[in-house]
């Protein structure tokens, strides 16, 4: 059983803004990569994507290296809520609004083959998993009609769901589709596994090893910000692809989320569920040392435009606490997944006549079973193998790029915010900093500078994001800089923390 850690104060208002998963005492550190190395593949990125291609690979005898940019399972993986279910809340059902039924069902085969790949390395590795019955419900009356699209959609795919009234949980339910015998984990115990095999197979990793660059040659060369890499072929498996090149950054929405984890007096309900209607409600339990804890996750809003991400938390929490009497929160978090226009993930060549860069990507916040399913298609590809279930998710599929007039909304809606964003009235810069724990953006001069006082520390950055120029907004809940763009996010001293941008803020010039 994971060994985490209790409710931590960090001097802050509310729990740690921790993950459960993250917050352990046994997380491995790997080094920096020395310059002058050259690999048969670097796997860019150390989540469950990452990890698992890397693994593949190593396996079949190639040399590979996992360059992760911070630590391992520090974005999606190590922040996600930890279900490998085949029903995946309104996913199916908004799959079926724009696609075939066969789509829908290699969509669910791709997961399927990544669930049971999943659960059998995990079985296989002694990493715990909790068998669970997956629940979609809806919360009203009017939220009905949203359940029996899902029930529709995964009954079509040949999933064998069943329609209930009751959900069994502590609040009124409106209609409810079940599906037997799916699971849920600790994503933190899996990536450890996964490291300790990549290594037992010659593969190597590395963190604090942001790339900022790929060329793509006959080798690749793989820049970081002071040494490169060579490697035959390159993955990026860093949920957005930060390289512009392809432009699937417009083809994305990011998308963020919050989840609590917390200590409840009495039984908890042994499903996982989530709501097919609004307010999105997600929830699970997971074992921790002497007990159970209750998870619950929601709040969804596209990534950096949210007024007070901390009001997000409140929220969830007065919920959590209002169908959970007694509930009294431990941990914290918030993490952000990116939707591709066209609801399907994208997985494959970045650029479609080159077969050096492969990417995986639009996971949507289903991309536990996804990612494994991902992982097998690049590795198989690299391996020269092949998937029938991989094309419907290909990078490059018809659909992928005639979803236009989703695209053409997403930018207009990124240029519109923009603009919008660069005329804003803004506070002119003054001697009064922010409180702390509080940021803003000033008008200094022509320049925009994002100031924010952390920890006593009173900084002043360039307000504008390095990726493609958006005006980045203060997160009062994590203490982050973050792009409403294309969902960069930076910590308060600057440093990317996660999104396509690879350099950090600049320092507001004097
Ligand atoms: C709130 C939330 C809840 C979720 N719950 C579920 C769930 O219950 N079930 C489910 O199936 N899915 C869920 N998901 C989705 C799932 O967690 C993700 O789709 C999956 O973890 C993505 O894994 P990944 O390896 O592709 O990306 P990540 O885990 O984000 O890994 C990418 C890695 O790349 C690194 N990186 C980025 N840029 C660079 C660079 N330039 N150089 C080097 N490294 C870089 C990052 O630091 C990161 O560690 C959830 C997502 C969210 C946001
Ligand atoms: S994330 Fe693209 S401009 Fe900021």
């Amino acid at each position: 059983m994971p060994c985490h850690a209790g409710h931590r104060s960090n001097g802050r208002r509310g729990p740690a803004m921790t993950s459960l998963w993250l917050d352990r005492p046994d997380r491995p550190a790997y080094p920096r990569v020395a310059p002058g190395r050259s690999f048969d593949v670097a796997v860019v990125g150390a989540g469950l994507t990452g990890l698992t291609t890397a693994l593949l690979l190593a396996r079949a005898g190639c040399s590979v290296a996992v360059l992760e940019a911070r630590h391992l399972g520090a974005v999606t993986t190590g922040n996600t809520t930890g279900k490998v279910t085949l029903l995946q809340g309104t996913k199916l059902a908004r799959i079926a609004r724009r696609h075939s039924s066969s789509t829908v069902r290699t969509y669910v085969e791709a997961n399927m083959e990544g669930q049971q790949w999943l659960l059998r390395y995990c079985a296989e590795h002694d990493v715990p998993v909790q068998r669970r019955p997956d629940l979609v419900f809806a919360q009203s009356e009017k939220g009905r009609d949203a359940a029996g699209d899902v029930h529709d959609a995964a009954h079509e795919a040949g999933l064998p769901v069943e329609w209930l009234e009751e959900a069994g949980l502590p609040f009124p339910t409106f209609g409810v589709v079940r599906l037997a015998d799916q699971a849920q984990l600790d994503p933190l115990d899996v990536l450890l596994a996964l490291a300790r095999d990549i290594e037992r197979h010659g593969g190597e990793i590395f963190e604090r090893s942001r790339v900022r660059d790929v060329d793509a040659g006959h080798p690749c060369r793989v820049r970081l910000a002071d040494t490169e890499v060579l490697a035959d072929r390159v993955v990026l498996a860093t949920g957005t692809p930060f390289l512009d090149r392809g432009g699937f950054f417009a083809r994305l929405e990011p998308s963020r989320s919050y989840a609590l984890a917390l200590d409840v007096p009495g039984p908890l309900p042994q499903v996982m569920a989530i709501s097919a209607d609004p307010p999105n409600r997600s929830l699970r339990t997971a074992p921790v040392t002497g007990g159970e804890r209750l998870v619950v996750a929601g709040g969804s809003h596209r990534g950096g435009r949210a007024v007070s991400p901390r009001a997000h938390v409140a929220e969830l929490t007065r919920w959590a606490a209002a169908q959970f009497p007694g509930a009294a929160p431990t941990h914290a978090w918030s993490a952000q997944d990116y939707r591709g226009i066209d609801q399907l993930p994208s997985v494959g060549r970045l650029l479609p006549r080159s077969d050096r860069v492969l990417v995986a990507t639009g996971f949507d916040k289903w991309g536990l079973a996804m990612a494994v399913a991902a992982a097998l298609a690049l590795a198989g590809g690299i391996l020269e193998g092949h998937m029938l279930w991989a094309r419907s998710i290909r990078t490059w599929r018809p659909g992928a790029v005639t979803g236009l007039d989703r695209a053409v909304r997403l930018n207009a809606d990124v240029a519109a915010r923009l603009t919008a964003d660069r005329l804003s009235p803004r506070v002119h810069s003054s001697a009064v900093v922010p409180p702390e724990g509080e940021g803003r953006v000033e008008l200094d001069g022509q320049r925009l500078v994002a100031v924010s006082t952390v920890d006593g520390r009173t900084r002043r950055l360039s307000a504008t994001c390095t990726h493609l120029g958006g005006v980045v907004t203060w997160n009062d809940a994590e203490h982050s800089w973050d792009c409403p763009l294309h969902g960069s996010r930076f910590a308060a001293d600057g440093a990317v923390l996660e999104g396509p941008a690879t350099c950090r803020l600049h320092d507001a010039r004097p």
